[in-house]
Parts: C-alpha cells; structure tokens; sequence
C-alpha cells in the first residue's frame, strides 16, 4: 500500500480528511525525514508513529520545523517518533556515510551527480572538494577512482564525521580533510579538478577555486541554485570572473534537481585554460 493511503488508513480516526498527508518521506540510514504542512504538525508523532509501522527498517522519525539555514546549511528536524539517537550509517553506491541527518544536509536529488562525477574522473587526477560536509562527493571520488582528494569543511561538526568516514571506507591514503574556510585554507595549483557544491553565490568562490587549479587549467564543478531566466547572466558572470583570473573557459550546464518555484539547481562544468 502507498504510504499516504497507508496513513490516511491509520490515522482516519485522529486527522480529518481534508488534511493532506505527505506522499512520502526521505531515508537516510535508519532514519527518515518527512515533510509536513503546517496544519499537520500537531498530528506529528501520531505519522512519525505510523511510519514506523509502515516501513520497520526505521527506527526514527525526524519532521520538518523549518528552511535549511546559513553557511553550514543547517537543517531544522525535530524527532517525533522513535529513538532519539539520530546518527546513522547511510550506504550509497558500495560508499557508507556515517552522520547525523538531522544536523547536517545530504541531498537524496544529488545522489545521480555524486555517482556520476566519480566515473568522470581520469586515473592520477588531484581534486579539491571545497564544500566537503561530510565528504559526499569526496569518498565517491575516492572510492572510485586512483586519485588524491582534498576535502575542505567548515562546520566542525560535519568535518569530525568527514574523518570519521574518511577511516569508515580506508581511504586514509587518498583522501585529506581539511577544516577551515576554503577561501583561505585551500591548496594552490596542485588541481586538474575542483568541486564546488555550495548552492548559494557559488561564484564569489570561483576565483579560490581557479587558484587552486595547477597554472595551466583544469576543470571546476561549480553548483548553484539559479533561476531559469538568471542562467545566462551566471554563464557571463562565470566567463568574466575567469577571464579577470587569467583563463579562457568553456561552459556547459547541467540540471541537477528542481529546487524551489522556479529555480533549479544546476552545475556549471567550466573548462579553462590558462591565457
Ligand atoms: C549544502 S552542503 C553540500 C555538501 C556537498 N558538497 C553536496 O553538494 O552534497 C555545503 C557544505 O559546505 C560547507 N561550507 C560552507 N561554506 C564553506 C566555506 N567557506 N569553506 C568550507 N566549507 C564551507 C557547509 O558547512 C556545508 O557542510
């Protein structure tokens, strides 16, 4: 049964039936994540509960309490069924996450562009992972390919379980964590490549991350959320910034994910060379 027949089912003596159930719910290891309107959040643990019931490899159950916020893109939960212990063992792709999802975000629509950009990678590349959280791109990277990554955090939270997962899948001899701001704590022309996957002025960055590029050039993943009509002005932006930087580029777009009305995350694969 679907889930939201299954609550609706469940639940018909305590919700009234013009409320709208939530269609579904975002696992991450033992935990899910659910979104519910706000009429709905006095019936919280009431879902929390059923949904235990509907799927028994959760052991919790985390509501929405509000938007993701600031640099740390610090998500707002609260558990409202099951243990309160909310750090998990998250498996993706043969690569295990151990974090709290409650605390730190890992995206379910970025999951395609975490296996995908692994397979992209040449044998001996040097990546610089700028926006590392708990090394979501950094260990498909690593766990996939014969390479050296740089992974730059933060938040020291997210950067404790970044090394902790560094150790998880024994990639101590390819990966390096590094804590801080990486517009002052990364590396400088040692990178064919470098991953930027930070969806919020994304490009103020970039002239960090042309420096950690090797002199010649290389490539940038750039994410950003960006508006249908705002995507040509980014592409001048991005090519001007380069430009300023001292390379020529060469960029071709991606959508990733929808992400709010009207605006989509994409990436912005830049290609440049040095003039
Ligand atoms: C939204 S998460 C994205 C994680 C991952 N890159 C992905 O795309 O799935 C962004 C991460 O960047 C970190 N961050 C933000 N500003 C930073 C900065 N200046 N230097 C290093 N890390 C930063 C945040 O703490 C957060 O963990």
């Amino acid at each position: 049964m679907r889930y939201r027949e299954f609550l609706r089912a469940h639940l018909k003596d305590i919700i009234p039936d013009n409320l709208r159930l939530p269609s579904g719910f975002h696992v991450v290891g033992h935990v899910a994540l659910v979104n519910l309107n706000p009429e709905l959040m006095e019936y919280a643990a009431f879902i929390g509960k059923a949904t235990l019931d509907y799927d028994h490899r959760l052991k919790t159950v985390a509501a929405r309490t509000g938007p993701t916020m600031g640099i740390e893109r610090r998500p707002a939960y609260k558990v409202v069924a099951g243990s309160r212990d909310t750090v998990t063992m998250h498996i993706e792709n043969k690569v295990r996450f151990k974090f709290d999802p409650i605390r730190m975000t890992f995206s379910g629509g970025n999951k395609g562009e975490r296996i995908s950009i692994s397979r992209r990678i040449d044998s001996g590349e040097y990546v610089v992972d700028m926006f590392s959280c708990v090394g979501q791109f950094a260990l498909h990277i690593a766990k996939n390919n014969d390479v050296n990554v740089v992974a730059i955090e933060i938040n020291p939270e997210a950067y404790a379980f970044l090394v902790e997962n560094i150790e998880i899948n024994e990639l101590q001899d390819k990966v390096t964590a590094v804590l801080g701001d990486c517009r002052v704590v990364h590396p400088t022309h040692v990178a064919s490549r470098v991953i930027m996957g930070y969806l919020h002025d994304t490009e103020k960055f970039l002239p960090y991350a042309l420096e950690i590029l090797v002199k010649g050039g290389g490539i940038i993943h750039m994410h950003k959320a960006v508006s249908e009509k705002s995507l040509e002005d980014n592409i001048t932006c991005i090519t001007d910034i380069c430009r300023e930087e001292g390379f020529v580029s060469e960029i071709e777009v991606r959508k990733i994910k929808n992400y709010s009305p009207g605006v989509s995350h994409v990436v912005f694969d830049i290609s440049v060379e040095s003039t």
